[in-house]
């Protein structure tokens, strides 16, 4: 069963969030899958990679639109942005240097995604996003 498991009360109506976030939590569920399978494997590596890259991607996007959109929680969103980017490095660095990602590491990442979205992406029923609004238009 997928650890981390989508649903319509995480969309923001901003097409290119939504297909990240769902995305974020598809790797989510290959990751967990990975570490259960054999969590030594340089797949886990891989994997966590994958998530490192598109989370960056996502709050690089994101974080446009939070900046546009004037948002009062900015600060504090993109704090809690840096800390989960800093847990994906320090991760990766553990398990280059031999260290085990246990399950609860996935679990972590899928719990996450799950209550930044609802709770702070979606903070005050979605007034981050601009309906049609676009970076930079
Ligand atoms: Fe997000
Ligand atoms: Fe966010």
């Amino acid at each position: 069963m997928a650890i981390a498991s989508w649903n319509s009360r995480f969309l923001t109506g901003i097409e290119i969030i939504d297909c990240q976030h769902e995305a974020l939590f598809e790797t989510v569920n290959t990751l967990a899958d990975a570490v259960k399978l054999n969590n030594a494997s340089p797949r886990v590596a891989g994997y966590l990679e994958v998530l490192a890259r598109q989370t960056q991607e996502h709050f690089t996007t994101e974080e446009l639109f939070l900046t546009e959109s004037r948002n009062r929680q900015l600060r504090s969103h993109l704090e809690e942005h840096r800390a989960l980017h800093a847990k994906l490095l320090e991760l990766q660095t553990k398990h280059a240097q031999g260290g085990l990602v246990s399950a609860d590491v996935a679990l972590f990442f899928a719990e996450w995604f799950a209550h930044h979205i609802a709770e702070v992406d979606m903070v005050n029923g979605g007034t981050n996003w601009k309906p049609g609004a676009t970076p930079g238009a």
